[in-house]
């Protein structure tokens, strides 16, 4: 694969503009948490390309994607808003031929994160938190802890949000995200 490529234009063609907006917002938090962390430039501007180019597709298509590949099993335990991180995977994988499997891992995982993620992971699952786009006041702490303190306590600040969000609304909450909270929380202690 060719790293120097730029990989936002399948992202373009695929997303609408408000999605396509916030993709442009990760890849610059992404790019800017590369820098603090010593993290791979280029990597994690292909990353955040690329991270929610399925959004958008039929959901029919993103299970058939994520099926024929991982089998039929893979969409069990998953809850319906990381269906697109997987078929992402997928996709940016068969189709748009990244075989760099650190980007493929942060695409594939930052919706629900997992235990010990590589340092690009944590990148771009707090980038799509704290994108300049999200204002909300949990993105504004969190771009503060991941820009100014520690990428691990921006990260489980991020999953803290996210699991009280699904809990008040009694969503379904992946099992990996309560093994990748105890995760950060033991390695923040
Ligand atoms: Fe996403
Ligand atoms: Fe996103």
């Amino acid at each position: 694969m060719d790293y120097s490529k730029d990989y936002l234009t399948y992202t373009k063609r695929m997303v609408n503009k408000k999605r396509y907006n916030h993709t442009l917002g990760v890849v610059e938090s992404a790019i800017k948490l590369a820098e603090i962390y010593g993290g791979d430039i280029n990597k994690a501007r292909i990353a955040a390309s690329l991270h929610d180019v399925t959004k958008n597709m039929d959901m029919d298509e993103q299970l058939e994607l994520i099926t024929k590949t991982l089998g039929p099993d893979a969409i069990d335990e998953l809850p319906g808003g990381a269906i697109h991180s997987y078929s992402g995977y997928i996709y940016a994988m068969d189709y748009i031929g990244i075989d760099d499997i650190d980007i493929l891992n942060a695409i594939k995982n930052h919706t629900l994160g997992r235990p010990n993620m590589s340092l690009l992971e944590k990148i771009i699952y707090v980038a799509d938190f704290i994108e300049p786009g999200r204002t909300s006041e949990e993105s504004k702490i969190c771009a503060n802890i991941a820009y100014n303190e520690s990428l691990d306590k921006a990260v489980l600040y991020a999953i803290n949000v996210v699991v009280s969000e699904l809990t008040e609304a009694k969503r379904y909450i992946a099992p990996i995200t309560f093994e990748t909270k105890k995760y950060f929380e033991e390695l923040v202690k």
